[in-house]
């Protein structure tokens, strides 16, 4: 088995807030990152796909056609957005970088058909990132 993996990059805004938890209780535990009007990131994400290479081809998956899943599916969706307000498949669910992973791994999962999606790493910044392999996790989802 090989792992291959595409790398692509989309800025977006968020806030980290409870909408259940007061303001205070929200600055004590989410600090800066509860600004109201929120802040930016740049993210960089990498999605590894695990298989055999096809015996005709070589590839395990098509990187070009990887690229284009993940610009339609991902990169669309999020680039230049406020990931409170202006995504779909985030709604009700604080944008963590670990959510934002883990609905990433929702949305693209069903799609590899040939090759396996095998782990979604997300930077949140140069220093931070979070890896998922896809074991399941609870999301909350408010309102
Ligand atoms: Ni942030």
């Amino acid at each position: 088995m090989i792992q291959i993996t595409k790398r692509v990059d989309f800025s977006a805004s968020h806030r980290l807030y409870n909408p259940d938890w007061d303001f205070d209780k929200n600055e004590e535990v989410f600090d800066k990152c509860n600004n109201p009007n929120g802040h930016g990131h740049n993210y960089i994400l990498e999605v590894t796909i695990k298989g055999n290479p096809d015996p005709e081809t070589g590839y395990v998956y098509d990187l070009k056609k990887l690229k284009l899943l993940l610009k339609e599916k991902v990169v669309s969706k999020l680039d230049h957005k406020h990931l409170n307000k202006d995504v779909d498949f985030l709604q009700g669910i604080i944008p963590t970088v670990e959510n934002i992973a883990v609905m990433i791994w929702r949305i693209l999962e069903p799609e590899i058909t040939n090759g396996k999606l095998y782990k979604i790493k997300l930077n949140e910044t140069p220093d931070s990132w979070v890896e998922y392999y896809g074991e399941d996790i609870e999301i909350n989802r408010f309102g």
